[in-house]
């Protein structure tokens, strides 16, 4: 079927923030319907928030009810390991965002990355995925953690012939594709269904966003006049609707870093130590913070406040700021506003096996 959206623009007045310009005509749009309707369930899993866009669908992987359920069966699933321990929800929770709250992620046999596992609310938009990029698609980047060694470590042919044994898969297998047959091509496309489907839009921000302008703390909007402001510049990296310019920065958070970052994808000296630009939707709920989770979230606003330290990519924003306590508790305000409690509780992307 064809994606139908009814959308009606309204025009807001947000009095004095010139930075909401990208902002002021806001979409209103009724939850879009993407769908085969092969499913006798009504509606659809991708609920799109008042004010952002239809995220982009491929077309040969529409939004159903069936693969959504499908996909969410696989994350959850621990058979996706070698050792049958370990699930993508094991290092993406829900109740954090769906990302880990240890430092760095642990995989199979206790062995451990070296980066933090991001979260994972309104991938939908993106287009470069992991820390460095490297991958494009949500379908391409579900088949890495299940080969790499220090995450889940399976031989996909032993994961097709799991799955195929299993007494419920291949029937959900043909709800969701027309016949039983388990490919590795769809249980990528079944679990980047399900996480298209995380979209988080939700938060006291947002209700701010669409004109409730008592939905904020006095604290919170200072902080925002801050983050959005000259003083900070935090919105030159973290912009838009998601927080992000989609772009691999330096921060300064080493002089010499051991991890390259982008530079391990592109093999440019003027690529090192940059990453992308984190989201940071319901970031008081996806600590530890950076990389390679080194930081609270008090740590991280101290480090933009003493400007990091030197490298030669290190981005020229960051510089010390000469924010004062009072300014840092609001900034603080303002992030804590970005936590979006229905999508971290919405009980159809909970964990289905309990
Ligand atoms: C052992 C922990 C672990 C497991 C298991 C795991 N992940 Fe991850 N995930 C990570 C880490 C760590 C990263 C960041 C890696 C990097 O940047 O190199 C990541 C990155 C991602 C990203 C990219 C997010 C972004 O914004 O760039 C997605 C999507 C994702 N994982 C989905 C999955 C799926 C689907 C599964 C199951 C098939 C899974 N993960 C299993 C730890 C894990
Ligand atoms: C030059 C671009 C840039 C600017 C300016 C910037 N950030 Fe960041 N921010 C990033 C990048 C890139 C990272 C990830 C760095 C890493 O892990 O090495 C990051 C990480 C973060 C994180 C950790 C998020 C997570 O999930 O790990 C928070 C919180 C954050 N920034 C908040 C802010 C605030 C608040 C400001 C303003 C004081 C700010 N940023 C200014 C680019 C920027």
């Amino acid at each position: 079927m064809k994606l139908r959206t009814k959308c009606v623009s309204t025009t807001m007045a947000i009095a004095a923030m010139s930075v909401f310009a990208a902002l002021l005509a806001i979409s209103s749009c009724q939850s879009s319907v993407e769908s085969q309707q092969n499913s006798a369930r009504p509606g659809s899993p991708l609920i799109v928030p008042a004010g952002f866009p239809t995220p982009p669908i491929p077309a040969d992987n529409r939004v159903t009810w069936d693969k959504f359920e499908l996909g969410r069966r696989l994350f959850y699933e621990k058979q996706f390991s070698s050792t049958n321990t370990l699930a993508c929800a094991s290092c993406h929770s829900l109740a954090a965002g769906f990302c880990d709250t240890n430092r760095v992620s642990t995989g199979i046999l206790g062995r451990r990355g070296a980066r933090n596992s991001p979260a994972l609310a309104n991938i939908a938009y993106d287009t470069a995925f992991f820390w460095d990029g490297r991958a494009h698609t949500l379908e391409e980047q579900a088949i890495g953690p299940i080969l790499n060694p220090l995450e889940l470590g399976q031989d996909t042919t032993v994961l097709v012939a799991k799955l195929t044994a299993d007494p419920k898969y291949p029937a959900l297998f043909a709800k969701a594709f027309g016949d039983e047959r388990v490919t590795m091509s769809r249980i990528a496309k079944a679990i980047a269904t399900f996480e298209r489907c995380f979209l988080s839009g939700g938060s006291a921000y947002d209700r701010y966003r669409s004109g409730d302008s008592n939905a904020l703390t006095i604290s919170a909007k200072r902080g925002f006049s801050i983050f959005t402001g000259s003083k900070a510049h935090c919105n030159s990296c973290h912009s838009g609707l998601n927080f992000t310019d989609n772009q691999y920065h330096s921060t300064g958070l080493f002089s010499f870093y051991v991890d390259g970052g982008r530079a391990n994808v592109t093999h440019l000296g003027s690529d090192y130590g940059k990453f992308l630009t984190p989201s940071l939707r319901n970031v008081m709920m996806t600590g530890p913070y950076e990389h390679n989770g080194r930081f609270t979230l008090d740590e991280v606003l101290q480090h933009y406040n003493m400007g990091g330290k030197h490298n030669s990519t290190q981005d020229t924003l960051i510089r010390p700021l000469d924010l004062s306590d009072n300014d840092l508790q609001d900034l603080k305000a303002f992030l804590f506003s970005l936590t979006d409690t229905a999508f971290l509780r919405r009980a159809d992307f909970k964990n289905p096996f309990e």
